[in-house]
């Protein structure tokens, strides 16, 4: 079950693969990385997307940065692999885990005796990253399969699957373990204007495994809650600070209605997506460019004059979220900060 990995290393090539996610659901083409900037380039297409996958492309952009820098003084290795990982780090401000990974693979690289000690040293970490982030998504599965009922119905926004992380998923874990529990899950994919990644990828991943899916436009989800049994709304996290989950742009809007209607918002995230050193007020989020709202295929459908703004994510506040279901277990309101730093309840 669940597409295979999203990204990764190719030993042999020493370059780094991805599945490009511009293209899905018409066509599934591995390309091949061969350098920090076209790396760079993906992620801020979005051809590599999604918190924990951003991690591990961090992590190997940085393994590739250092196994390309054909310096042999220590001092301007490091440099020239410092000013990649600022890049890198540039591309996409607002998921954490993109910088997370990038700094542990640096960290991994400090203090090794010489340049050919810190370009293994960056792959074993970028590589123990990608093995511990499909581990993560598993246990945090198991944890919220936990909360769905045996037959239900669960609404789900952006893509917080296999895709978006090195493979299974974080609210799409939940629901693969849910289904690999015995239990039958109906999904509701909002489709997730401007970029569809819910339409577009949840959909597909979902299908690949079976798994019953229905596609709706985002402003239809309001009308579904009070009209249809949803028993659960189950998104992923991009960074969760002290106050908030920032996730993509619309979470909040669904977590409001969640509120309303009386349904259970849950957040699935790995630790490395919390940021508890900061506030919301703290967090920059990414605004994009007018075209991905404005144009759709060739045709332009906002008047030029017409100004358009493209927030990426929004913040929902902690008090909207019914629970938070890390690799560690569940953390519920009031989300102390000693919960949130553990990742459960006590
Ligand atoms: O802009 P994207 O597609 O990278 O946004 C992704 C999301 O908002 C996901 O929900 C989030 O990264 C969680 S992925 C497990």
């Amino acid at each position: 079950m669940s597409p295979g990995p999203t990204l990764w290393w190719d030993k042999e090539a020493g370059s780094i693969c991805y599945i490009d996610q511009t293209l899905l659901p018409g066509r599934e083409r591995i390309v091949t990385c061969r350098s920090v900037r076209q790396l760079a380039r993906a992620i801020r297409k979005l051809g590599i997307r999604g918190a924990p996958a951003l991690g591990v492309a961090g992590a190997f952009g940085i393994a590739l940065s250092a196994s390309l820098c054909r310096k042999k003084d220590p001092g301007q290795f490091h440099a020239q692999v410092t000013r990649d990982a600022e890049l890198l780090r540039s591309t996409r401000p607002t998921a954490v885990n993109l910088g997370w990974g990038i700094d542990r693979v640096l960290g991994a690289m400090r203090d090794t005796r010489d340049v050919q000690a810190a370009r293994a040293a960056a792959l074993a970490e970028a590589e123990l990253i990608f093995i511990e982030d499909t581990a993560c998504c598993h246990a945090i599965g198991d944890h919220g399969a936990a909360l769905l009922p045996d037959t239900c119905t669960v609404l789900t926004h952006c893509n917080a699957g296999a895709l978006a992380c090195s493979s299974w998923g974080t609210a799409l874990g939940v629901i693969r373990s849910a289904v690999q529990a015995g239990k039958q899950v109906n999904v509701i994919a909002c489709e997730t204007r401007p970029l569809l990644q819910g339409a577009r990828l949840t959909a597909w991943e979902l299908l690949r495994d079976g798994i019953p899916v229905t596609v709706i436009t985002d402003s239809m989800a309001a009308h579904i809650m009070r009209n249809e049994k949803i028993d659960a709304v189950i998104v992923g996290a991009d960074r969760i600070t002290r106050d908030a989950v920032f996730n993509k742009i619309g979470t909040y809007m669904h977590a409001v209605c969640a509120r309303h209607h009386g349904i259970p918002f849950y957040v699935a995230a790995p630790l490395s997506t919390f940021d508890l050193k900061r506030m919301a007020v703290d967090v920059v989020i990414e605004e994009r460019g007018r075209e991905e709202v404005a144009v759709i295929g060739n045709r332009i459908f906002v008047p030029p004059a017409a100004s358009v703004k493209n927030p990426a994510f929004d913040a929902t506040p902690l008090e909207l979220v019914t629970a938070i279901v890390t690799e560690k277990g569940v953390v519920r309101p009031p989300f102390t900060p000693e919960d949130l730093s553990r990742g459960r309840t006590k």
